[in-house]
């Protein structure tokens, strides 16, 4: 048998306990409150099959043939031009999903033992993105309005130890489902200008608002000082695999040149494909769809909370957008422990302890409220409460 020498960084990469989790959830007859999977119901497939109709036979061999790493021109038009602040076209980088955008400014940032800076919790996907280059990742306290500024100071360090950047999901936070307050973002903004330290922000949900659109992005107050990435996955459909950085001129080049070396472009034939779909406005009719239906779901599970932890020392937040709530078990409970409790129940969720850098709250745990319907979630919702009633129930 072959004895293969594995890199020392093929050790820092870790299979994703969400998808660990998904496993699960593919056991018949469960209800997966886990994953992040936008609902089917908001792709817009009659529109993608007019538009791929379309890019075919006006410009068939181009979407079919390679392509400039930068993207596809138009697309990356389309970005600048539908962004709330100035945005040249040139600072416009596609990338495959914002997961890709992760993974470049890994690449271009990090050196093995460099310090860099996330919120509690945080995006997992983004640690396991940056877990490779070997990265000294440390965890800025934060509440429900964000992260908190003063500890943002005490952590960033200095001279050669000072952090490189800090990663941040001011909307609808995956996973809590928070969003920074308007005097947060000014003070983090003002505060990361001052210590020189770099934020990339990542901005997947800010679109799907419910009642009113979150705060202006940290990147409009201050574009030189921020990356920006977003996405096309939570908006149309993440099979597409595409998404965007919008990135200063000082480190725009390397990012570019990182993308040529992993994949050299973006799918031509879906950039063209999104682009042919957003003509004409498409995303201002479609978007306020997916805010209503997912408006409507989160509603239903808030609901069901509120019926079914009726007694129960459990808490949970109101997000003003996105997938995801966060709940908070009783005092002493683990959500690892209850979780084959609650499968055995049929119903899924996602430990809180996952998204954490270092120092998790095992009592915490993340609810999606977008893939199962109004009527899955409130049966979920009460198989969850019943688990958790058992292991009260155990301790007495
Ligand atoms: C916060 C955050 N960033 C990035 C991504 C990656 O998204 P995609 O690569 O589909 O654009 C996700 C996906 O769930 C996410 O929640």
């Amino acid at each position: 048998m072959t004895n293969w020498t594995l890199a020392a960084r093929a050790a820092k990469m870790n299979p994703s306990v969400i998808r660990e989790i998904l496993k699960v959830t593919e056991k018949p007859g469960i209800i997966s409150l886990a994953g992040g999977l936008p609902s089917p119901k908001t792709f817009p497939i009659d529109a993608f099959a007019k538009a791929c109709g379309a890019v075919l036979s006006q410009d068939g061999p181009s979407a079919l043939q390679y392509a400039a790493s930068e993207g596809y021109q138009p697309l990356r038009q389309a970005v600048a031009d539908f962004l709330p602040w100035d945005v040249s076209v040139d600072q416009v980088l596609i990338t495959t999903g914002s997961q890709q955008g992760l993974d470049l400014v890994a690449k271009v940032l990090i050196d093995a033992g460099s310090r860099i800076l996330v919120e509690t919790p945080t995006y997992l996907g983004a640690i396991q993105a940056f877990a490779p280059m070997e990265p000294d990742v440390v965890s800025v306290a934060s509440d429900d309005e964000g992260m908190q500024i003063d500890d943002l100071a005490h952590k960033t360090g200095s001279g050669a130890g000072q952090a490189r950047f800090l990663y941040v999901l001011p909307n609808f936070q995956n996973p809590t489902g928070r969003t920074m307050s308007e005097a947060r973002r000014a003070a983090l903004v003002a505060k990361a200008a001052e210590l020189n330290l770099p934020l990339i922000e990542d901005n997947p949900y800010g679109d799907l608002w419910f009642d009113q659109p979150p705060p202006a992005p940290l990147t409009a107050r201050n574009p030189e000082g921020c990356i920006y990435l977003g996405s096309f996955s939570k908006v149309l459909a993440p099979g597409l695999r595409l998404g965007f950085i919008v990135a200063p001129k000082a480190v725009f080049p390397k990012l570019l040149q990182a993308k040529q070396a992993a994949d050299l472009h973006s799918p031509g034939f879906n950039q063209r494909m999104v682009h042919e779909v957003m003509k004409g406005g498409f995303l201002g009719r479609h978007v306020p769809t997916i805010r209503a239906l997912y408006k409507q779901q989160r509603d239903a599970m808030l609901q069901a909370l509120t019926r079914e932890m009726a007694g129960l020392d459990v808490q949970w937040n109101t997000p003003d957008g996105g997938m995801f709530l966060w709940v908070r078990l009783p005092e002493g409970m683990s959500a690892i422990d209850l979780l084959p409790e609650a499968v055995d129940r049929n119903v899924a969720f996602v430990p809180g302890a996952a998204f954490y850098a270092d120092n998790a709250d095992h009592r915490t745990l993340r609810l999606s409220f977008v893939t199962a319907s109004a009527e899955q979630i409130s049966t979920g919702v009460g198989s969850l409460a019943a688990a958790i009633r058992a292991r009260v129930a155990q301790k007495a």
